[in-house]
């Protein structure tokens, strides 16, 4: 089994949801409770992942095509997997992942029409049962998630994309979160960063560290 203790958050989300922002504070919350945490991002996460992520990021994969891309950000997430986050779980620490599948499932999948039995059989090969146990997809309009990454100065190719397509990558997201319920939890994201941050915590607290509580031992008779 890969994740015999550890447990595996994913944050998922269009531009400018908050999800660093978030993930970095689940992080802190969880390490003030004494649990080691791996707090990990993709593309990267890895050194090999990080060196792909230049070139997922630069733009110079995309004239190849989105299979490629696909292809590419399969590759870097293999290394991120199997060096980082499978013997982070297998040691019992909490992973906190940045983007993961459903990055890919959502970007070259529904917006980039690359066929899901590819992007499915990458998911099998390179993820197997290492699956996220919860996944927060951070849902915003495309109007607020724009105008908070532009203020941040960030413009890669992917946030350069028209507002059309923000507007499918969040109905992308949402349908995941409707079909996958069991994983996945969609939030408005358009609330304050605390307000956020609140709901987060209870969201874990509920599905994953009451689960996680060891039994209270049986008072002794009498
Ligand atoms: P990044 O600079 O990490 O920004 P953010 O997560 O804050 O948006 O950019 C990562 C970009 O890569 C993002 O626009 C989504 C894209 N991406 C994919 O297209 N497919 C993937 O599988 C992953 C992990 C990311």
């Amino acid at each position: 089994m890969s994740k015999p203790n550890g447990c595996f958050i994913t944050f998922e989300g269009g531009e400018g949801s908050g999800k660093t922002t978030q993930a970095r504070r689940l992080a802190d919350r969880l390490e003030l409770m004494g649990k080691e945490v791996v707090l990990t991002r993709e593309p990267g996460g890895s050194p090999g992942a990080e060196a792909m992520r230049h070139l997922l990021l630069c733009g110079v994969i995309k004239p190849l095509g989105p299979e490629a891309e696909a292809i590419v950000f399969a590759a870097a997430r293999d290394d991120h997997v199997s060096t980082l986050i499978r013997p982070a779980l297998a040691r019992g620490a909490w992973v906190i992942c940045d983007r993961f599948i459903d990055s890919t499932r959502v970007y070259q999948g529904a917006l980039g029409n690359v066929d899901h039995r590819l992007i499915r059989g990458l998911e099998r090969l390179v993820v197997g049962d290492t699956m996220p146990d919860l996944t927060i997809i951070l849902d915003v309009s495309p109007e607020i998630g724009l105008a908070r990454a532009e203020r941040r100065g960030s413009a890669d190719r992917f946030e350069a994309e028209d507002m059309e397509y923000h507007r499918l990558l969040r109905a992308a997201y949402r349908e995941i979160a409707e079909r996958e319920p069991g994983r996945c939890v969609l939030m408005d994201a358009s609330a304050g960063a605390d307000a956020l941050a609140v709901r987060i915590w209870m969201t874990v607290s509920e599905r994953l560290l009451r689960q996680r509580q060891p039994l209270a031992a049986p008072r002794a008779a009498g």
